[in-house]
């Protein structure tokens, strides 16, 4: 059994702000030097090609985020860290994996679903300015999580859905080709409070898009300063009691803070400390974690020779494990190389027609389910939770033998997508089946 495997990725569109070092590489970083875990981390420098093609940039902000990441701590000996354009099976994997994937799950994506609504309400075409990389977004994601079998992916909340497609095609690609053996792990995604809860300068969420992020470690302590200056807070005058709670400026400062440390900032802002005097707390603080740090990450992008030698070799533990799986998914899907045909197998009626299958299970909330899955992996029927093992068991046998007539009264919903015709159908076939 393998150690526990963490996964994730960061696109490399930009620089990292100080909403990105609290909200993911910290954490990460800490959750790394955990010994039951086997982390990977990455720069997903293919995903970002589809959102820029600003060659400068994407170069630019590759070796920005690597400089990064070690310098706020990341153990690169112990941790598996890379450039997802370093390993060539993540794209092989990716094709793979597209030809088992319906497009109409991909039609479902938030990202491609979000272009279209914007098109339409535009009055444009619904596809205008839409790439196949945006389109297949969810299916280079899933092979960077499958390939290396994660078994949990920290992101934030917009990026749950792409883990649930993960799994479906995970869950598809087993059932077609596994035969009894799994290749792939169903990953879980990990979304923190945390990833999502700095705010920014003026209160929001710590964001790009809302232009008002306190960067990390662009433009050195000063523009730590400058930004750290321009938090709004309320007018109250130096000397005045303020209240601490619901303060951008409080919030950041916890991040950084023991827990003596926030009950200290609380009774001096109570007791009247002016905002400039609290501003240079908190200025202090965040420089006292990341100005060290700050220091590496000037050395690491004065030396790139020295990321790109850690990144080689994180590339090469990557490939010792990404390499032998997919060799085993070739192998698995008939890309196999040229042997005498075993006539058995070339000129045999082709098996029984596989039909739909009922499973039961117990999930880790204790409950009891069961689902009703088509031949290609695809959820048909989810039940609800039961408290007890007998009432799903008797729930399946009334719908395995009394069939479309059960459905409106069982406990079930239907699968993403799925109509009731083909349930219906779907529950024929095994009935059928069952006679037969
Ligand atoms: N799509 C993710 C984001 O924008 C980045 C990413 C790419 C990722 N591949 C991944 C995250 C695999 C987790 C696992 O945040």
């Amino acid at each position: 059994m393998p150690a526990h495997r963490v996964l994730t990725g960061i696109t490399t569109t930009g620089t990292l702000h100080l909403g990105n070092y609290v909200g993911a590489v910290r954490p990460c970083i800490i959750a790394s030097r955990e010994p039951a875990v086997e982390s990977f981390f990455f720069m997903a420098d293919y995903h970002a090609l589809i959102k820029c093609d600003e060659p400068d940039r994407i170069e630019a902000s590759r070796l920005q985020i690597a400089a990064t990441w070690i310098a706020a701590g990341l153990d690169t000996e112990r941790a598996v860290f890379y450039r997802q354009s370093d390993i060539p099976e993540i794209p092989e994997l990716t094709w793979l994996l597209t030809c088992v994937t319906s497009k109409g799950q991909m039609n479902r994506a938030h990202a491609y679903k979000g272009a279209v609504d914007a098109n339409l309400a535009a009055g444009e075409d619904a596809d205008a300015g839409i790439t196949m990389g945006l389109y297949s977004y969810p299916i280079l994601m899933a092979a960077d999580i499958l390939m290396f079998n994660a078994h949990r992916v920290p992101v934030g909340k917009d990026q749950v859905q792409h883990i649930e497609m993960a799994r479906d095609v995970a869950q598809r690609f087993n059932h077609l080709f596994g035969r009894g053996q799994d290749f792939f792990v169903l990953p879980e995604a990990q979304v923190d409070a945390e990833m999502e809860l700095l705010p920014g300068l003026d209160g929001r969420k710590m964001s790009k898009s809302y232009d008002n992020v306190i960067p990390l470690f662009e433009g050195g302590a000063k523009a730590l300063k400058d930004a750290i200056a321009r938090i709004v807070t309320d007018s109250k005058l130096p000397g005045e009691p303020k209240e601490p709670e619901g303060q951008a400026l409080v919030t950041i400062f916890d991040a950084f803070a023991t827990p003596e440390q926030r009950t200290t900032f609380r009774t001096e802002l109570r007791a009247g400390l002016a905002w400039g005097e609290a501003k240079q707390r908190l200025f202090d603080l965040i420089d006292g974690e990341i100005g060290p740090m700050r220091a590496r990450y000037e050395t690491l992008m004065a030396h790139p020779e020295d990321i790109e030698q850690i990144l080689q070799a994180g590339a090469a533990k990557a490939r010792a494990i990404a390499a032998p799986l997919l060799a085993q998914l070739r192998e698995a899907v008939g890309l196999r190389r040229f042997q005498p045909l075993k006539t058995a197998v070339a000129e045999a009626p082709k098996a029984k027609a596989a039909v739909p299958v009922f499973k039961q299970y117990r999930e880790t909330d204790g409950q009891f389910y069961f689902k009703l899955s088509a031949n290609d992996g695809r959820v048909l029927l989810q039940s609800q939770a039961f408290a007890g093992g007998r009432d799903a068991g008797q729930w399946v046998h009334k719908l395995k033998t009394e069939g479309a007539a059960a459905l409106s009264v069982a406990p079930v919903t239907l699968g993403d997508g799925v109509a009731a015709g083909e349930v219906a159908e779907a529950l024929a076939a095994l009935i059928a089946a069952d006679q037969a």
